[in-house]
């Protein structure tokens, strides 16, 4: 008989340091991302009913949370903010004294080192939980475009040490940008919710930061979700205007548009693996039917190999965990 020929692909996996030394994708501690919300009142630490784990702070209760963060060598965090006080127009979110302006500026004097991203947006601070102005019920999109670059620059001058506006507005790249020179902010940042799907995954988050729309959904500005082409169209306009970083949102199910953003753009690109997938797996774990930390670092590496090069998640804190293990 003649001999046999084929390929060993398991010689390279006959051990842990084998396999640990031919590994192509990594998770570290610097690639994560961690979002905080914040409320007004004191003493508030309270759980998001929907995501197990997740809190709202008062801003008296913030520094527990930041210690833990920076104890686990978590670089970065990326705040919203839950005001009290809703209007038509979000006063609260471009407000000197607003909630998420103290907050930022609490965390940079305790902690100057820690990144500071902003979240910017309206949706928080809106009576009607729409992302810009409104107007017969329809969205408007150049007035949104003011609003939201107040916003950028009062984050800014909080402390804010990178903008990330995602409220989906054509333009709010280039209105941001020209906003944060103007105000001499011309080293601020934009990370870019560039490519923002309108998702059910963010079912959860909208209880977190209460800011569910009132009417209608947020389909005339966010994208449609069996769209791959045109998640370049929003990547080239936000390069092409000046945004620093590229996100993907989410990140779980459109991890081919992830992977496309990172073969066509030079941008580091980010991954924001949101509530509802963050609450797919704590509920799933809670029940005992998969093991938590075995899915969430699979789900992780899976972003990363896509070409996600940071992620934004709410596992951060016990993902640095484990990785110290
Ligand atoms: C604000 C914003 C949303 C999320 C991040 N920024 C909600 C939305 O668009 O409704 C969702 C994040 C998550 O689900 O974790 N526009």
């Amino acid at each position: 008989m003649e001999t046999l020929r084929f390929d060993r692909h398991r010689r390279l996996r006959q051990t842990a340091n084998l396999r640990a030394m031919v590994r192509e994708t990594h998770i570290h501690v610097d690639d994560l991302i961690y979002p905080i919300f914040v409320v007004e009142g004191s003493g508030v630490k309270r759980e998001v009913p929907s995501m197990p784990g997740i809190y709202q702070f008062s801003l008296d209760r913030l520094n527990e949370e930041i210690d833990e963060v920076v104890q686990l060598g978590i670089k970065s965090v990326i705040v919203f903010g839950v005001p009290a006080e809703k209007d038509e127009v979000g006063s609260q979110a471009y407000c000197e004294h607003g909630i998420v302006q103290r907050a930022i500026r609490q965390i940079k004097e305790n902690y100057p080192d820690v990144v500071v991203i902003a979240d910017t947006c309206l949706c928080e601070y809106t009576s009607h939980g729409h992302c810009g102005v409104v107007e017969n019920e329809q969205v408007l999109n150049d007035p949104s475009l003011e609003l939201l670059v107040k916003t950028a620059v009062s984050q800014a001058k909080a402390g804010a040490d990178i903008i990330a506006p995602s409220n989906m507005m054509d333009g709010f790249v280039a209105a941001i940008r020209q906003g944060l020179d103007e105000a001499g902010f011309t080293n601020v940042p934009i990370m870019s919710y560039a490519i923002k799907y309108a998702s059910a995954f963010y079912g959860p988050f909208r209880d977190a930061a209460d800011s569910a729309p009132q009417f209608g959904d947020r389909k005339t500005y966010q994208m449609d979700p069996a769209n791959r082409r045109e998640a370049f169209r929003e990547a080239e306009s936000d390069v092409r205007e000046g945004a620093d970083f590229l996100m993907v949102k989410p990140a779980l199910s459109y991890l081919d548009i992830i992977r496309d953003i990172k073969n066509h753009f030079h941008l580091p690109i980010v991954a924001y693996n949101v509530s509802g997938e963050y609450s797919m797996v704590k509920a799933a774990a809670q029940n005992g039917w998969i093991n938590e930390k075995d899915i969430v670092m699979e789900m992780l590496v899976s972003m990363k190999r896509a070409g996600a090069d940071l992620i934004m998640t709410y596992f951060a804190k016990d993902v640095a965990r484990w990785l110290n293990e």
